[in-house]
């Protein structure tokens, strides 16, 4: 049986990240695939609800604290995460570690420094960036309550995500319709469990 695949959803606010998870959850469980999907920060752990209660500004916190929590955040789903993966359940995953460090440097800390606590977590098999214009992602509605929703900020953390970009990232215009960005995200994915599929298979042939 092959691994299950780590499929990550990043981009700025407001690019449509949870509505094309949700999306390609369905979908994926339609086709007679496991599929689980997850969220990060995870807010129902106890590391969590210190992120919301910052989030929220119901509590202040250092910046390289709250980023140091993130990132545990993270940490503390490795395992529930490697086991899913291996019984070949896919996960569908709603920003990870590219937003920690976006959100982090943007607000003005160290780029490498951000990078550091991540070092180590599970890969991604498969990264899309759902890239949306901050004048675009403003006319979705007004901001709400939390902390990062500022359109200064937001425009400093498309920035760095720009500059994370690697060549495997599947770029995704967010101006374009729901249903054609999950005609997309679904296209590449279907392609990307075949293929591990097909390697499996090959492999148990061996
Ligand atoms: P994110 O999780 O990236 O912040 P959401 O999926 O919550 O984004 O979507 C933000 C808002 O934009 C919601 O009101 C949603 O209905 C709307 N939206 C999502 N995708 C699109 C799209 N492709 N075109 C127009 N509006 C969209
Ligand atoms: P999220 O719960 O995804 O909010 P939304 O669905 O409204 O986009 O993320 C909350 C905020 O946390 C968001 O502004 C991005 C930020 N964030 C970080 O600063 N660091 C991180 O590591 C992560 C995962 C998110
Ligand atoms: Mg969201």
């Amino acid at each position: 049986m092959a691994r299950g695949r780590f499929i990550l959803l990043e981009g700025c606010d407001r690019a449509g990240k949870s509505t094309q998870c949700s999306m390609l959850v369905s979908a994926l469980k339609a086709r007679g695939h496991a599929v689980e999907l997850c969220k990060f920060p995870d807010r129902t752990t106890t590391i969590g609800k210190m992120i919301h209660a910052y989030l929220t500004n119901a509590q202040e916190l250092d910046d390289k604290a709250v980023h140091l929590l993130f990132s545990a955040n993270r940490w503390e789903a490795m395992q529930s995460i490697r086991r899913k993966l291996l019984s070949g359940t896919h996960l569908v995953v709603d920003r990870y570690a590219y937003s920690g460090v976006a959100f982090s440097t943007a607000k003005g800390l160290d780029l490498t420094w951000c990078k550091n606590p991540d070092r180590g977590l599970i890969r991604p098999d498969l990264t899309f960036f759902l890239d949306l214009p901050t004048s675009e992602a403003e006319r979705r509605g007004g901001f709400g309550e939390e902390r990062y929703e500022k359109r200064e900020l937001q425009e400093k953390v498309r920035d760095v995500f720009l500059q994370l970009q690697s060549k495997e990232w599947v770029m995704i215009d967010a101006c374009k319709s729901v249903e054609a960005m999950h005609h997309e995200i679904l296209k590449e994915t279907e392609h990307k469990i075949q293929v591990a599929e097909a390697d499996a298979k090959l492999a148990e042939e061996d």
